[in-house]
């Protein structure tokens, strides 16, 4: 038997578990030249949400009545071809389905990472983090560096970048418990707890001489209040725009454009996979930064195959404590 989520109904407003259908099916057979893999951990980024709408932004939209697109990591466990071995670990773009059917020209995953820190800190998010920093934001030793989701798997690697190349880095979190990690954990210079706290007020007081790079993970309002508060020729390094997700991402922009004129800022926007020729070079530095302790982590795992749709759901409201992961089972 082979477990599925479909998705079912486009949202109309937050998306919600009633937008995702249980399915059960016959596990596919693999062709020649393909494989037969089973489910171990799925990832879930924020912007799976846009590939809810119907029309295309840097990806397709997901098609209805099909299994759920998403990242995840898979065991091989049938092959019919000399590329994949019985046991093999695949990842990418897969779904949210039990067992898939592979071919030669998927990802193997090299042994010896531990899943959740290879879909962590070292994946996607912490590559995003690596290139939206240093190359769009480009920070320079002693600038002051705001990041918006700053307990998120992207936001937290991106503010302790900013901490490890000699910036003064302060990060905006919802909650005490997320800025107490900031500060303790991930030893930033200061927190903003956006739930509780008035963002532009706090901005005033932790960041006196300005903001010279905003890595934004956020948008909305948070971004145009940020802009108030960003010095001549600041930088904002556009990774994602969380806020507006759910409100069907066709909102206006921040009120106060003209600041973008007056204070010669530069807001531009980035998707990592546009920057694959960087990915050795951010892969060793995370690498080592992860392995000195110098960048902190959560992974937050949750488990069973039928909490696939609430566990994504945790993303809008917060509830997750760093990269959002599902376990399935461990690879054998
Ligand atoms: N450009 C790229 O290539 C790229 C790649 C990966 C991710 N991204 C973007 O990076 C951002 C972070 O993604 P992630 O995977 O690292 O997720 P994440 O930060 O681990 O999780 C999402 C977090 O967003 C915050 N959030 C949710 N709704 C919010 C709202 N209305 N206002 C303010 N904060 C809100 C929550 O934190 P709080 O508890 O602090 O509210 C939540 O924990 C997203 O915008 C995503 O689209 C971009």
């Amino acid at each position: 038997m082979n477990r599925q989520w479909i998705y079912a109904v486009r949202p109309d407003g937050p998306v919600c578990v009633d937008n995702f259908e249980y399915r059960e099916t016959e596990i596919p057979e693999p062709g020649d030249g393909q494989a037969l893999a089973r489910l171990c951990y799925l990832s879930f980024e924020p912007a799976m949400r846009t590939w809810l709408e119907d029309f295309i932004t840097y990806m397709p939209p997901a098609p209805l009545g099909q299994p759920m697109v998403g990242p995840g990591v898979f065991q091989v466990v049938e092959s019919n071809t000399p590329a994949l071995s019985e046991g093999d670990l695949v990842s990418g773009m897969m779904g949210w389905s039990d067992y898939i059917v592979v071919d030669d020209q998927v990802r193997v995953v090299p042994p010896g990472t531990p899943i959740p820190v290879m879909l962590g800190p070292l994946g996607g998010t912490g590559l995003t983090a690596y290139i939206g920093l240093l190359d769009i934001g480009r920070p320079q030793p002693g600038e002051t560096v705001l990041t918006s989701g700053a307990a998120g798997a992207t936001g937290s690697v991106a503010a302790q970048i900013a901490r490890i190349k000699g910036c003064r880095s302060v990060g905006i979190a919802g909650g005490a418990d997320k800025c107490r990690w900031l500060l303790e954990e991930a030893r930033l210079d200061a927190a903003i707890d956006y739930k509780n706290e008035d963002v532009g007020d706090r901005l005033a007081e932790v960041c006196p001489d300005g903001v010279d790079v905003y890595f934004d993970n956020v948008g909305g309002d948070m971004l145009e209040t940020v802009m108030g508060h960003m010095n001549m020729g600041g930088r904002v390094a556009v990774c994602g725009a969380i806020s507006t997700y759910n409100q069907g991402m066709r909102r206006p922009g921040p009120s106060n454009m003209f600041e973008i004129i007056e204070k010669r800022l530069t807001l531009q926007g980035f998707v990592m996979f546009d920057h694959m020729d960087r990915v050795p070079a951010a892969s060793a530095d995370l690498g080592q930064w992860v392995a000195e302790g110098e960048i902190a982590f959560q992974t937050d795992v949750q488990e069973g195959f039928e909490n696939i749709p609430s566990t994504f759901l945790r993303l809008f409201n917060g509830a997750n404590h760093g990269k959002q992961l599902l376990k399935v089972r461990d690879p054998e």
